[in-house]
């Protein structure tokens, strides 16, 4: 049948030949690429609600799990990538091995990564980039930052601090990949350097008793009126899921791989590396954060009732390092533009992908011949993302990204084993050792995940997936390119 048409290799390497995208990016500018997506509000928010409701001071064997999980993911992709070094990442790889139907569904999927991502990213830059002014002694209106639906005064409001950084940030990657990269990578120092920071200086305030017992005793507990399983074993798995969101980012490097000056060999370098630094970095963070106070003393109905929403900057407040909270907004302000921007810049460059094959209309394929950009592409999107950020309670729905971020990674596992047994003599400058124990692995633990994920979440994301169904037969299928040439 139609829809289990797979776009051939030949017919990916004849679209490369003729991609207009400048190769611009070179080894290290894609591994800043991924860390610049990688770093962002997860680290510094979620580590409270690790682990207060799910881990306790295994959070950093929750950081593991999480980070495990994506290097097996980072794997495939890597495989992948050194074949098929083009923009449509999980996408494209699916049209090429599994059939288009599967191919459309993860491109559908991909939305939620990267354009709820970024919508859920503006938002929770608005609300660092408020904390910062209140640093100043300067503060907005709650009607110009609140959106009308979460508005509880009269009249007009909406969030204009969302709205504006993500025209901000178009204005950038209009003008071109390779100023766009200069950016992140001074981006990416910044926030490297904060990290580093929080590790180094916070190492001197740990009380190593915070960390007995490391892993508490497993027991149930109320979070958001629902009861879960907290801590042994079974809190440390669900403790990966709710902080798995800080690891979302790294495969927007396979996105780029248009833009790459040296793809087969790069990419497959910086979505590892990336992963790698990030990994390491987190799980310290985790260990001095559960170091510096206790777990217990998370809980919003306790002696510090604010200490989760913040819980970083929080942890030095209380060591008497009020300064350090300073810090840390100012790295994170700065820090998610660059996590903004490569998450719509991979969103663009996976409906570039899509609109080549065309499953989407040809507009998001135009590239401006000056700047080497998909600038319409880029407007529109950014566009809707502005809008939606400013104007819908959005953010509530942070977990919808983990989830297409678990099912992508989770398809990706399979297409690489499949691409392996169906043309073994194609040529890999990377390959994934032990491909069918790591492809298991990683679909096992990637699902896992996702199951793990609040249920709400669940059931939308499954909810979106079948709207893009519908989607496909009313008008992907009947414009797609394969489909003409039949
Ligand atoms: N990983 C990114 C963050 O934590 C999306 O903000």
């Amino acid at each position: 049948m139609s829809i289990w048409r797979v776009k051939p290799v030949s017919a990916f390497e004849a679209d490369m030949k003729k991609s207009q995208l400048k190769r611009v990016l070179g080894k290290w500018s894609l591994t800043a690429i991924g860390v610049g997506a990688i770093i962002g509000g997860g680290i510094f928010v979620l580590t409270g609600t690790g682990a207060y409701y799910h881990a306790g001071p295994a959070l950093a064997i929750s950081f593991i799990i999480a980070g495990i999980a994506c290097v097996f993911a980072a794997l495939c992709y890597s495989e992948f990538a050194s074949i098929l070094p083009v923009e449509g990442s999980a996408y494209a790889y699916a049209y090429g091995t599994i059939g288009e139907i599967f191919a459309w569904i993860i491109g559908w999927g991909l939305i939620l990564e990267y354009a709820m991502g970024s919508m859920t990213v503006a938002v929770s830059w608005s609300g660092y980039f408020n904390k910062l002014l209140k640093l100043f002694g300067l503060e907005l209106p709650t009607w110009l930052t609140t959106d009308p639906a979460s508005y509880t005064g009269e009249g007009f409001s909406m969030n204009l601090p969302a709205f504006l950084i993500v025209l901000f940030v178009i204005s950038i990657l209009i003008k071109g990949t390779s100023s766009a990269a200069k950016a992140n990578n001074l981006i990416v120092i910044l926030k490297v350097s904060a990290i580093l920071f929080v590790i180094i200086a916070g190492a001197f305030f740990i009380n190593t008793d915070n960390w007995d017992p490391f892993i508490p005793a497993a027991t149930q507990i109320v979070e958001k009126e629902t009861t879960h399983n907290a801590y042994g074993v079974a809190g440390i798995i669900s403790g990966a899921a709710a902080i798995f969101f800080a690891y979302v980012g790294f495969d927007a490097v396979s996105t780029q791989a248009g833009e790459a000056i040296n793809p087969k060999k790069d990419l497959p370098f910086a979505i590892i590396a990336s992963l790698l630094i990030c990994t390491i970095l987190y799980i310290l963070v985790s260990l001095v954060l559960t170091g510096m106070m206790n777990y217990q003393d998370f809980d919003p109905l306790g002696k510090y009732p604010e200490a989760i929403k913040a819980p970083v900057a929080y942890a030095f407040d209380i060591a008497g390092q009020g300064w350090a909270g300073f810090i840390i907004t100012i790295a994170a302000t700065v820090g998610l533009i660059s996590v903004l921007m490569v998450m719509i810049m991979g969103q663009s460059r996976i409906f570039l992908g899509m609109s080549k094959d065309g499953l989407i209309p040809s507009v998001f394929s135009k590239i401006n011949p000056i700047s080497g950009t998909p600038q319409t592409n880029l407007m529109i999107l950014g566009g809707f993302i502005a809008v939606v950020a400013a104007f819908t309670p959005i953010s509530k729905l942070a977990d919808m990204t983990s989830f297409g971020t678990l099912f992508a990674f989770t398809m990706v596992c399979i297409a690489v084993w499949i691409l392996r047994v169906k043309q073994p003599n194609l040529t890999r400058t990377f390959k994934v050792p032990a491909l069918p124990v790591i492809a298991v692995l990683g679909i096992l633990i990637n699902t896992y995940l996702m199951f793990n994920l609040s249920k709400e979440a669940q059931i939308l994301s499954l909810g979106w997936l079948a709207i893009g169904v519908v989607v496909y037969f009313l008008y992907g299928k009947r414009n797609s390119k394969l489909e003409k040439h039949e």
